[in-house]
């Protein structure tokens, strides 16, 4: 039978006095009104260390979500044996029985389950109900309906048979476990990375971040909803050593499947390359990480879709995205239309508590981050190279809020349009129109990362001619819209040089990564 034709989950309103708005309230009311106690699940059993780490609501930090038991090096252990054994009957057992559970999966959420992991995502990592509806709900449905779909083509892809042989290719899962660590910015990231290689026959240790395990958690419970047999995916959330070094250090690790910083990434990549001769194989290592992503603008850009796209693609979610737009580029003869217009828009932007649904920017994600972004804005604050034009203000009294912040830099290698910052700041250099060669090629050559990028431009042989300038600089390039927010199916995501494996999110690609094929030949 063939696996239906996946459709994109369509994105709700939440408008005043709709159904959803409504379900939405009531399920936070609900979630909010209790503390969770989060253990461990390894082979289906819950397992309570004792150790405790706590979960609290980002903009509203007086309130705790949820104490959460942290593994150690015993129950990832654990997990990677219950995992071992999981896999004895999950990889033997048909693939599209193994998809159904995750179109399943898909259609749980879309219905009865999506106000839960909306109000998980909104309360546990302060998204806005419109950009947790994005990520939470149609995101992961789209993951789940999308991924079983590449699947069954990929199996399709056999050799050819001349008379009297019969060639075929199977696609076997990997030999060993698959060790999945997941991001604090996208439940939809948290949900795919262990799935995908499950739904190609592994089995997983799952660590999610300590920061997201609340949305993490409700994941999970779906997928047991959804039927996913026990020990299939291992829920072993902890501190990222007490887990990781674990994890790296078993002969028994086929793959990684990573979305979190540059730095940790390199790190779990030379643990893995130092132990080699421990494993059985050579451990599939698939990761994205950190960007510092570019919106360049040609002369001939429409003044007003290149400001909604600065503010939407650096603002969003508080520009906790890898994706988000942090570094533009402005010709002089645009800016003061440019700036004068995000200024407009940044005025109107509400920074608040996510449960208003007024409010377009909630908190970020803890004090580490907090204390992280106000020292870059501090960094162009003290500097005689740059200049604050809007925000620049953050207020940790009830939650980390960090208002909207534009800055206007003169040079163009200021620390603010190198370094990722993951926060609501972007930074604009301002070239002269006539230097606009040079522009572009800073804007393509200076950063070690390639993840995401966009141009603004109506001249066609400017698009034309800007697409093929950034051709390294972006795994994801846009022409005329912002840099975030690719849509599964639509947009395969991933970045390339420092920004990761290019194995994009949600594409025939990342899930060859979770097979290693056996091309048999039988003669007749
Ligand atoms: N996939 C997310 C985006 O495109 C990160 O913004």
């Amino acid at each position: 039978f063939r696996i239906p034709e996946p459709r994109n989950e369509p994105v709700l309103s939440y408008a005043p006095g709709t159904p959803e708005r409504t379900a939405l309230k009531k399920r936070l009311d609900e979630l909010s009104a209790r503390e969770l106690e989060i253990p461990l699940v390894i082979g289906g059993r819950e397992v309570r260390t004792g150790r405790m780490a706590e979960v609290r609501v980002p903009h509203r930090h007086a309130q705790r979500l949820a104490r959460c038991h942290q593994a150690g090096p015993a129950e990832v252990q654990a997990a990677i044996e219950a995992a071992a054994q999981a896999r004895r009957t999950w990889a033997a057992m048909d693939p599209h029985d193994r998809a159904a559970i995750f179109l399943k999966a898909a259609d749980l959420l879309a219905g009865p389950w999506r106000q839960t992991l909306n109000a998980a995502t909104m309360l546990g990592q302060s998204k806005t109900p419109y950009q947790a509806e994005i990520d939470a709900a149609c995101e992961i449905v789209d993951f789940w309906r999308w991924n079983p779909h590449f699947m069954e083509r990929i199996h399709a892809d056999q050799p050819v048979s001349p008379p009297g042989q019969w060639n075929r290719a199977e696609y076997r899962p990997l030999e060993g476990f698959v060790f999945a660590v997941t991001p604090f910015n996208f439940t939809s990231i948290a949900a795919n990375l262990p799935t995908a290689p499950a739904l190609m026959g592994n089995t997983v240790v799952w660590k999610p971040a300590s920061s997201a395990v609340y949305s993490a958690w409700y994941v999970l419970k779906l997928l047991e909803a959804a039927g996913l047999p026990p020990g299939v995916v291992n829920f072993v959330p902890g501190p990222g050593r007490q887990v990781g070094d674990p994890a790296l250090a078993s002969p028994e690790l086929a793959g990684l499947h990573f979305t979190g910083s540059t730095a940790v990434f390199q790190g779990m990549w030379r643990a893995i390359g130092e132990g080699l001769s421990r494993y059985r194989g050579y451990p599939r290592i698939v990761g994205e990480t950190g960007g510092k992503d570019f919106v360049f603008v040609h002369p001939s850009a429409e003044v007003d879709a290149t400001a909604v796209a600065l503010v939407r693609g650096a603002f969003e979610y508080q520009g906790q995205k890898c994706s988000a737009a942090s570094r533009a580029y402005v010709p002089e003869s645009l800016w003061p239309q440019v700036r004068d217009r995000i200024l407009a828009m940044i005025a109107e932007i509400r920074v608040g508590e996510v449960e208003d649904f007024s409010t377009f920017m909630g908190a970020v994600i803890d004090r580490a981050a907090f204390d992280s972004v106000r020292k870059y804005i501090g960094i162009a604050r003290d500097s005689s190279q740059a200049k604050i034009l809007a925000g620049g203000r953050s207020d940790d009294t009830k939650g980390f809020f960090i208002e909207p912040t534009l800055i206007e830099t003169v040079n163009p290698r200021f620390k603010l349009m190198e370094e990722e910052i993951f926060g609501p700041v972007l930074t604009v250099y301002v070239y002269a129109d006539i230097r606009l060669d040079e522009a572009a090629e800073l804007c393509a050559s200076t950063s070690p990362y390639g993840l995401t990028g966009a141009v603004f431009a109506r001249d066609r042989d400017a698009i034309a001619d800007l697409t093929r300038r950034f051709v390294d600089a972006a795994g994801n390039f846009y022409v005329n819209d912002k840099p975030t927010g690719a849509v599964v199916g639509q947009q395969p995501f991933g970045g390339a040089r420092a920004s990761g494996t290019n194995d994009k999110a949600g594409s025939m690609g990342n899930l060859l990564r979770w097979v290693s094929m056996r091309a048999i030949k039988e003669t007749f």
